[in-house]
């Protein structure tokens, strides 16, 4: 099968990396390479657009980047064209998604705002773009942002004649691919549209990850039912689940953050310990975390609190607050976590990793505060710092037994911004807030049309964090609507907004269900 030059390699059937199975080795050693040349030709377009903004397209100082792009395209798509585009914050490489390593998440985002600012959502370069690379970094830095930029660039491409290099719109969220998904089945195939098929592939994903919480909190309730009786843990369910969640975070980061909303009252340490996981996974995606790596801090997340078990119902679940006596059985947990580690499989058959996690989650970046108090610095591991961030934000926007109205998850955020330095590593927190977005999923917020909604999937791009995609529940009346969504980042033809959120609501206002809405397929 042969497929024209307008077909972007890595979206295609044909692909190399769709002939190398994603789990073989040989996978992995693609994975690395596509990996590394994806960043590299990110940080190179960064820099050719750069120096083009200050020195000038014909600038010597555009010698370098125009080379490494030319060999970069050609390495990848061999004689294909490369596509890279921007999804929700996210950077892909065909359907690839680039994992950011935090020294390059500043290169990310000002390729990322460079692509916004002109209202593109991902940029073509074929095979021969090497020779058109200089006027186009020229047509694209002469272009102001703002409306129609994208149009505009499109024209001045059209005119001096630049078919090599394409600038694509933005895909809307609903639209999306879902790469290995997409492929409607059965009677109907061909008969769905784009926008329902991978509208189907979504509710799909959607309903394979809430089979997986479920899965890992079945699994943790199993170990913590054998840690309160002293049997054997064994931790191959829960391991399965994590593996779960780390493949479908991989794909589709939202449909995962929207699981934490999956919590129901009475199962409190259960569904905690899930969301942990899933907060823990989510933002190590974002500081570039292995898949290894992601289900390593998964796991250790999942049995952050496995102590618990070693603490009284009585206090665990005492209406009301602790008093002096309960902190201090309470304060026992995260060492009992690790005796209970140690205990059901030998001091050697423990990950390291799971009882660090256990002992350090409430330390605190400073060393200074939180507990067990010791006589020694204990600075947390990496896993401990996202694992500590991950549980205050859990636990703080959950209803809990002593404490039964969860807080707005923004004034949750604001919070913990300002122990920045003191309960958590900053740099961590700030990666936290942009991995859930300043409005994160399951925030209730009114609209300019009096419309009252909910956040599905948090605004990622920094330019537009205050644009989330949401699910429009009653209208201006009060009235409950069949759920639609809607991205807020969409305009009318004049290019004015549809709809702005104008304030976040305190849900016990409305004590609506959240997970109702969030978790449910998207319409
Ligand atoms: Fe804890
Ligand atoms: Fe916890």
């Amino acid at each position: 099968m042969s497929r024209g030059l307008a077909d972007p390699v890595f979206v295609h059937d044909q692909s190399l990396t769709r002939k190398v199975g994603r789990d073989s080795e040989a996978g992995d050693i693609v994975d690395q390479q596509l990996h590394l040349l994806g960043t590299q030709l990110v940080t190179h377009l960064n820099v050719l657009l750069k120096n083009a903004r200050s020195h000038g397209g014909s600038n010597t100082a555009l010698d370098r980047p125009v080379e490494s792009i030319g060999t970069l395209v050609h390495t990848l798509g061999v004689d294909q064209p490369v596509s890279l585009r921007v999804q929700e914050g996210f950077v892909y490489l065909g359907d690839r998604h680039l994992r950011m390593t935090t020294h390059d998440a500043p290169i990310f985002a000002s390729f990322v705002d460079a692509l916004r600012s002109v209202g593109a959502g991902g940029l073509v370069l074929r095979p021969d773009a090497a020779a058109d690379l200089r006027r186009f970094a020229d047509i694209f830095v002469s272009i102001l942002p703002g409306d129609e930029a994208l149009e505009r660039i499109r024209k001045r491409l059209a005119e001096a004649k630049i078919e090599t290099v394409t600038l694509e719109a933005p895909r809307s969220v609903l639209k999306q691919d879902m790469p290995g998904e997409a492929t409607a089945r059965g009677p109907s195939r061909g008969l769905l549209t784009p926008v329902q098929t991978a509208a189907a592939a979504l509710a799909k994903l959607q309903g394979r990850a809430r089979g997986a919480y479920a899965r890992a909190g079945t699994a943790l309730n199993e170990v913590n039912a054998r840690a309160a009786g002293r049997g054997t843990i064994s931790f191959r369910q829960a391991k399965r689940a994590i593996q779960n969640i780390v493949d479908i975070l991989l794909k589709d980061p939202s449909t995962v953050l929207g699981l934490t909303t999956l919590r129901s009252h009475d199962v409190y340490t259960q569904n905690h310990s899930v969301n942990v996981a899933v907060l823990s996974m989510a933002l190590g995606n974002r500081v570039g975390y292995t898949k290894a790596e992601l289900a390593d801090v998964g796991l250790a997340a999942l049995f952050h609190d496995l102590g618990k078990c070693a603490v009284p119902l009585a206090v665990l679940n005492k209406p009301g607050e602790f008093d002096a006596q309960d902190w201090e059985i309470m304060r026992t947990h995260p060492s009992e976590g690790v005796l209970k580690l140690f205990d059901s499989r030998g001091l050697t058959r423990v990950p390291a990793r799971m009882a660090a996690a256990s002992f350090e989650h409430h330390l605190n970046y400073d060393n200074q505060s939180g507990y067990p108090v010791l006589s020694r610095d204990w600075p947390q591991t990496l896993s401990s710092r996202v694992i500590t961030i991950a549980d205050c934000y859990d636990a703080m926007t959950s209803a809990r037994v002593y404490r039964r109205e969860p807080l707005p998850p923004p004034a949750v955020l604001r919070f913990m911004l300002g122990k920045a330095g003191t309960s958590f590593d900053p740099a961590l927190l700030k990666h936290f807030v942009t991995c859930v977005g300043i409005i994160p999923i399951g925030t209730l917020v009114l609209l300019d049309t009096g419309e009252l909604a909910v956040v599905v999937r948090p605004a990622t791009e920094r330019l537009l964090a205050d644009r989330p995609v949401v699910r429009i529940i009653a209208d201006a009346s009060g009235t409950p609507l069949a759920p639609i969504d809607r991205d807020l980042r969409d305009t009318d033809a004049d290019g004015v907004y549809a709809r702005t959120i104008v304030r976040l609501v305190d849900n016990t206002e409305y004590r609506i269900d959240m997970a109702r809405y969030v978790a449910a397929p998207v319409r």
